[in-house]
């Protein structure tokens, strides 16, 4: 019995949604560990389209439970709309198969209003961010004036975490000319929506030790990806959460040996949305069709992404960072009509190459890539199941990819479609 983490190796976007949508059909438990409603997941079943961005993917399928553990920031407004929206597809969620972790950190109105603030008034320094509020919400948790689910039970405890978060954030609106917060507002507002949210808060930790000894299988489904990691990301352009494996234990509090494969999500080529370094980002005509053949505009945002060749240098770096046990190709059929396909396999620095990115921003915003090309294969491959049937040059491209991050492909997706991937190995089934 293996327990599964779904991790993205780049920038996010890699395409997770159908990767986890498959996955979770055989987990009994689908957990979300970090990240907020910055991430945006669209699954399609039977025909039906739902678009998540708080919930586990395990909601929108019977039998299944789905978990919101304590490394997550929660919008209790935005969690309220999104469960109404599945709601009125058919979908029940109730307590019986949503659990949200007590000690969970909110996002409130202040938090979004932050965001917007400071992004607004960076100019060239902004990072891009969702505007969703995640990174005051997450500095907050860490500076431990947090407002967490658990602090909703008590009008009392909830006034008092009110007047120390907010002396933090009316000391900071005050030195940037913007209205102060008034306290009475904010808690009349979270007193009345509660309930709603108590309804389903429980010790996370408990549960997923009790799913485990009664030898459930957990999928632990990331958002973003590992170059938006706090840590292991292009800092300061990175989100404010670990996005790595590892954060699956810390963000539901089970140890690191519950997870037993760390599946990492890899795109063909390379998307990013938001500023910051991008070593093999292509602004020209190529940059434009992939966006177009690969449909690159934000889930959450509708921002266009940024796109480039495969940058093999960055995503062995993330699979050894997050320790990565096997990667899932998608979208492979937007590099079809190519003549020639490159993956970068170094930079080049001030005159030396290096085989890694630094971890300095100049120094990321310096680095030129030194890339290989291959011959492109100039035929569809949308909808093939089988490696045989691929076309030859996009054998020896999967393959010297392959061989390049060190690391095995496990699956091969060829179109949006669930039924459309070369499944080499099930990590469900290892
Ligand atoms: P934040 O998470 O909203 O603070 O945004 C920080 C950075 O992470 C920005 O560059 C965002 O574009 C990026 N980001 C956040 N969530 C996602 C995601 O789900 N996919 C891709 N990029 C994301």
């Amino acid at each position: 019995m293996k327990n599964v983490a779904v991790i993205g190796s780049q920038w996010g976007d890699e395409g997770k949604g159908k990767i986890v949508d498959w996955l979770s059909s055989q987990a009994d438990v689908v957990v979300r560990f970090q990240g907020g409603h910055n991430a945006g997941h669209t699954l399609v079943i039977d025909g039906v389209t739902y678009k998540l961005r708080l919930l586990p993917s395990g909601i929108v399928r019977k039998n299944k439970i789905s978990i919101i553990g304590n490394g997550v920031v929660v919008d209790p407004w935005a969690l309220l709309d999104e469960i109404e929206e599945i709601k009125s597809k058919g979908i029940n969620v109730g307590p019986d198969n949503l659990i949200i972790a007590e000690s969970a950190n909110l996002i409130l109105p202040f938090h979004r209003e932050m965001d917007e603030i400071r992004e607004d008034a960076a100019g060239k320094a902004k990072i891009g961010t969702t505007r969703r509020g995640i990174g005051p919400a997450y500095e907050d948790k860490v500076g431990r004036r947090s407002i967490r689910v658990m602090d909703l039970v008590s009008e009392k405890n909830l006034d008092h975490r009110l007047e120390t978060v907010l002396m933090h954030h009316n000391a900071i609106r005050k030195g940037l000319g913007k209205q102060i917060y008034q306290k009475d507002k904010i808690k009349s507002d979270l007193l009345k929506i509660a309930p709603k949210i108590l309804k389903f808060s429980k010790p996370v930790w408990k549960k997923i030790d009790e799913y485990k000894s009664q030898k459930k299988k957990i999928l632990f489904e990331g958002a973003q990806g590992i170059l938006l990691d706090v840590d292991h990301g292009t800092y300061p352009f990175v989100t404010s959460s670990n996005t790595v494996a590892g954060a699956a234990a810390t963000g539901t509090g089970c140890g690191p040996n519950s997870i037993n494969y760390v599946l990492g999500i890899t795109k063909a080529y390379t998307t990013r949305v938001g500023e910051g370094p991008f070593p093999t980002e292509l602004k020209d005509k190529i940059g434009e069709e992939l966006g177009i053949r690969g449909n690159e505009f934000g889930t959450v945002t509708s921002r266009k992404r940024r796109c480039g060749w495969f940058d093999g240098v960055l995503v062995r770096q993330t699979i050894k960072i997050s320790g990565i046990d096997g990667i899932a190709l998608t979208k492979l059929d937007v590099l079809d009509e190519l003549d020639e396909i490159k993956i970068c396999i170094a930079y080049e620095l001030e005159g030396s190459q290096i085989d890694y990115l630094p971890a300095a921003v100049d120094e990321q915003l310096k680095v030129k890539p030194v890339y290989k090309i291959f011959k492109g294969w100039k035929s569809p491959t949308k909808g093939i199941q089988k490696f045989e049937q691929l076309p030859d040059n996009a054998k020896i491209y999967i393959k010297a990819l392959e061989k390049f991050i060190e690391t095995k492909i496990s699956s091969i997706s060829t179109s949006p479609e669930r039924n459309d991937t070369i499944l080499i190995e099930d990590p469900f089934k290892l």
